[in-house]
């Protein structure tokens, strides 16, 4: 017998939840690719990726994951033996250099570890020693997906303006692009990689890439066939579109997926995120005020609104989530490059993916699956306690946060509560409806 069963809760990030309009859209036999419906669906997806990428610039899409849509980015401006600059924070920083490395391109990495995001005034400094202008791009993750950092990417373009130096700003949004503010042009982006798979809510399988017309110019001496963007951005032919056969499913869904962010429009989806993130945050600080439970990130300007990486200590993190699984139908992710694969301490992280096709009711039933499990020691269920004390009355706060920002019209900036640490205006530009402030 469980109570699990009933609509379940992935809390993994990535992938994410998938809507049901995204699953209908994609439930469908095969799909004529030589004219009709999709040629026209695939054409609509263009500018509407645009809108969430904040970007005027080219789109380039492939039949791919992450991974590929980083070598896709790679490849297209980057000569074997090129030097990149990478201000490493985390675990994917290094996996993009690794992926740069196979390309024959030299990474040159600072080390900014597990829980601090890249220091811009050392990038700055490095591309000012770089007199000779032998790094050709800096490679920045915006949101480390394992330990749940969010770093300055508009810090990064003002370090490369104020040394002066000619590189590309690559930023990977692939953990990002929906759910945290991201502004491509507003913060002089050349290229921006992102996936279907988190933020955009369509299952794994269609990459994405943004490239300025800088990067465009960057042009290797050699492009492979299948990553060359240039046919990807614009095409003479449909099949050009993907390189080939298109991604017929995924355009589908792609397409539903990009109706909801539109209507929804992408300042109230990056405030929705944030305010559901600090939901988590405010529960597992009061949590952690009774025991050893605590967020990965310690300033809270460096959380990333997607995801939220946490420790328990081992084995813990690993009861908790199977606990959860098995009896409240949520499913919370591993904790990821916190500890040796194959160590005892892994156990004692682990993540909560918030991207996406989330809401209020589901974070509030993932805060109340969390706090429950009486038999694992949690500060919640401490000395017996079965939901009252800590663990109530933390849920209690998130959903009173919740409901405070929740009450606040969209549009009213002056009435929003003073939760911010610091207040970002956003400029309304290609949504110009809806204006509104993100909380960071
Ligand atoms: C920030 C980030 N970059 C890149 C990737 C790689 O994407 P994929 O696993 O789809 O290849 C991931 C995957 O989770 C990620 O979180």
């Amino acid at each position: 017998m469980s109570l699990a069963n009933g609509r379940t809760y992935r809390a993994i990030p990535g992938p994410s939840e998938t809507p049901d309009a995204v699953q209908r859209a994609m439930h469908r036999s095969s799909v004529n690719i030589y004219e009709g419906e999709i040629v026209d669906l695939t054409h609509s997806l263009v500018p509407d990726l645009r809108r969430v990428a904040r970007t005027t610039h080219n789109v380039a899409m492939y039949i791919c994951n992450g991974h590929g849509a980083w070598e896709a980015a790679l490849d297209n401006v980057l000569n074997p033996g090129d030097h990149v600059l990478v201000p490493a924070t985390g675990r994917f920083a290094h996996g993009w250099a690794e992926m740069a490395v196979g390309l024959g391109i030299v990474p040159e990495i600072i080390e900014y570890g597990l829980q601090s995001p890249f220091d811009v005034a050392e990038v700055e400094q490095r591309l000012r020693d770089d007199k000779a202008h032998r790094i050709k791009a800096v490679m920045g993750v915006h949101v480390d997906t394992a330990t749940s950092i969010r770093s300055d990417i508009a810090g990064l373009r003002r370090a490369l303006d104020a040394a002066g130096h000619p590189a590309l700003l690559m930023a990977d949004c692939v953990a990002s692009l929906g759910c945290d503010r991201f502004e491509m042009d507003e913060w002089g982006v050349d290229v921006t990689v992102t996936g279907s798979q988190k933020g955009l809510m369509v299952p794994p399988g269609l990459g994405i890439v943004f490239f300025s017309p800088k990067a465009a110019a960057h042009r290797p001496e050699r492009v492979s066939r299948y990553w060359d963007w240039g046919p990807r951005a614009d095409p003479d032919m449909y099949y050009q579109f993907f390189g080939g056969t298109a991604a017929t499913h995924h355009i589908y869904g792609m397409r539903a997926a990009l109706d909801i962010m539109m209507a929804e429009g992408i300042e109230a989806i990056w405030y929705r995120h944030a305010t559901l993130a600090r939901a988590i945050w405010a529960a597992v600080e009061t949590w952690g005020q009774e025991g050893r439970l605590r967020l990965n990130v310690v300033d809270p300007a460096f959380r990333s609104h997607a995801v939220t990486a946490l420790a328990i200590g081992a084995p813990d993190g690993q009861r908790l989530r199977d606990w959860c699984e098995r009896n409240t139908g949520v499913t919370l992710g591993i904790g990821l490059g916190m500890a040796p694969p194959d160590s005892a301490e892994r156990h004692g992280y682990f993540r909560i993916g918030h991207m996406g096709h989330v809401n209020a009711h589901m974070v509030l039933g993932l805060l109340g699956s969390v706090e429950r499990p009486e038999r694992i020691e949690h500060p919640a269920s401490r000395g017996g306690r079965s939901g009252g004390g800590v663990g109530h009355f933390c849920q209690r706060r998130a959903s009173r946060l919740i409901q405070r920002l929740s009450a606040t019209p969209v549009s009213s900036t002056a009435a929003r509560p003073k939760l911010a640490r610091s207040a970002i205006k956003i400029q309304p530009r290609l949504t110009p409806n809806i204006t509104t402030q993100a909380v960071v």
